[in-house]
């Protein structure tokens, strides 16, 4: 395997990206943000324990159509999307000062309307790649920047003066990376949240919601920890380099059968689709009923009830049928698969996108070097069903969260 230094990884939407990089760049999505304290001294200090553990800060994040998820993010008090991205390492928005439709599509950063914008020496310029043929142009400096309800002072980031993207509009990334492979050769906003004590573990938990599978699902990221209903459940798996979220995938099985695939796997969150090793993506497919290839795509039915499971230390998860199946092809009838092969025909690891992480808990350990996944809070139910945890204040709970399934 080999993510080189330096290199972000970016799989956007569609399937056939071309790379620019010989590595993998970050998909961009967007978020919806709510601050959630814990406001300690008004506790009962017999919950105190219970609390130590949980999150200090938690976003809702949107889903646009299964496609990506975004939120929100303050940055010297404008109100910004991003999507978060386990691909990439920095943060970056768009502008005032890019005109390109990509930018204006949304809101854009404006320095001349906050007080806490700082410049940093030239050369401060950047240009990053993306797998799609995105290309973004900009000049980093520092700002406050608040989600999740917490807030870090002087965080470097990108203000974008270009953008050219066919895929992603309006918005900027946040990129949770390591800060081993950074570009802005800064740390990131998690690695300055733990620097500056805001929260106590390097520590980022998101459920992506499959809306298809349970209308009532809610996304959201966490900062800080762990939510208690998954702190039982949740098993980790060791990166294999401190600068990517690579694990090792033990096994790929189709309804319970094992396929023998082994292979090193990123886990992306900028990703829509996953993506495999060719030989291993068509022995996958050989095995679901009705599957065809064509034009270098996987279709299946699109009412398959096929079960593709990715087994990490011995452990299955489940990918829902619901999720594996994506866009669907009138004149075949088939949709297409939510598992392709990797474009880049170099690529030695799988990519695992929303299509997996939409069916599980994850989260993605600094600390430790693990990322950990859940599949049931508290030993029941399925994930998101249940995005609460111990600091949520009831009074600000969400329609969408009042349905809670267990
Ligand atoms: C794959 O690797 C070969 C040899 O190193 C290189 O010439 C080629 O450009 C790479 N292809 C891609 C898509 O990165
Ligand atoms: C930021 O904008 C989003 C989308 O319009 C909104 O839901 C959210 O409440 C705003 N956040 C703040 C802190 O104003
Ligand atoms: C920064 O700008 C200078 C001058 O235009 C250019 O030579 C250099 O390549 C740029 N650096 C990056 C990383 O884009
Ligand atoms: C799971 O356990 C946590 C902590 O004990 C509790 O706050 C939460 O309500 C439980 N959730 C469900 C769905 O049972
Ligand atoms: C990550 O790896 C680098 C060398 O590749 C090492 O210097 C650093 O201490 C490692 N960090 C952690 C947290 O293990
Ligand atoms: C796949 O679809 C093509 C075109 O629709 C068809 O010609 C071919 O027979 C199909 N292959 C299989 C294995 O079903
Ligand atoms: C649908 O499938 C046909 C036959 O394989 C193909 O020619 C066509 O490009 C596909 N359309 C889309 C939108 O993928
Ligand atoms: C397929 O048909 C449906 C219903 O008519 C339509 O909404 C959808 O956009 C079509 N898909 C494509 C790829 O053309």
């Amino acid at each position: 395997m080999t993510v080189k230094f330096f290199v972000l990884f970016v799989f956007i939407i569609l399937p056939l990206c071309v790379f620019v990089n010989t590595t993998p760049i970050s998909n961009p999505g967007h978020l919806k943000i709510r601050l959630k304290r814990v406001h300690t001294s008004k506790i009962d200090p017999g919950l105190l324990s219970l609390l130590k553990r949980d999150p200090q800060g938690k976003e809702y994040l949107n889903n646009v159509n299964d496609i990506r998820y975004t939120g929100s993010i303050i940055i010297g008090g404008q109100n910004l999307t991003i999507m978060i991205d386990s691909g990439s390492s920095d943060l970056w928005v768009p502008s005032v000062f890019c005109s390109t439709p990509a930018c204006t599509s949304g809101t854009r950063y404006d320095p001349a309307k906050s007080t806490t914008y700082q410049t940093l020496p030239a050369p401060n310029n950047f240009t990053l790649n993306f797998g799609d043929g995105a290309q973004v142009d900009g000049f980093k400096a520092t700002e406050t920047v608040t989600i999740g309800g917490l807030s870090v002072t002087q965080q470097t980031f990108g203000v974008l003066t270009t953008f050219t993207s066919n895929q992603y509009r309006g918005g900027g990334i946040m990129g949770i990376n390591f800060r081993q492979s950074t570009r802005f050769n800064a740390p990131g906003v998690i690695q300055t949240m733990k620097t500056q004590k805001v929260i106590n573990k390097a520590l980022v938990g998101f459920h992506f919601s499959a809306p298809k599978v349970n209308a009532n699902d809610v996304s959201y990221i966490t900062f800080g920890d762990v939510p208690n209903e998954y702190a039982n459940s949740i098993s980790y798996n060791k990166v294999v380099e401190n600068r990517s979220w690579i694990i090792s995938m033990s096994d790929v099985q189709v309804d319970g059968n094992s396929l023998g695939i082994k292979s090193n796997v990123l886990i992306d969150t900028g990703s829509t689709l996953n993506y495999g090793l060719s030989s291993q993506v068509n022995t996958l497919h050989q095995k679901i009923s009705g599957s065809n290839f064509s034009n270098d795509l996987w279709w299946i039915p699109c009412n398959t009830k096929s079960v593709v499971s990715v087994v990490f230390n011995g452990v299955p998860y489940e990918i829902n049928p619901l999720q594996l199946i994506t866009i669907k092809n009138n004149s075949t009838g088939l949709c297409r698969s939510g598992i392709q092969i990797q474009p880049n025909t170099n690529a030695s690891f799988w990519t695992l996108g929303d299509v997996f992480l939409s069916n599980v808990f994850t989260a993605f350990d600094f600390d430790n070097l693990r990322i950990g996944f859940a599949t049931s809070p508290n030993g029941t139910g399925a994930p998101g069903t249940s995005p609460g945890s111990g600091n949520d204040n009831p009074n600000n709970v969400k329609k969408s969260d009042a349905n809670k399934q267990g």
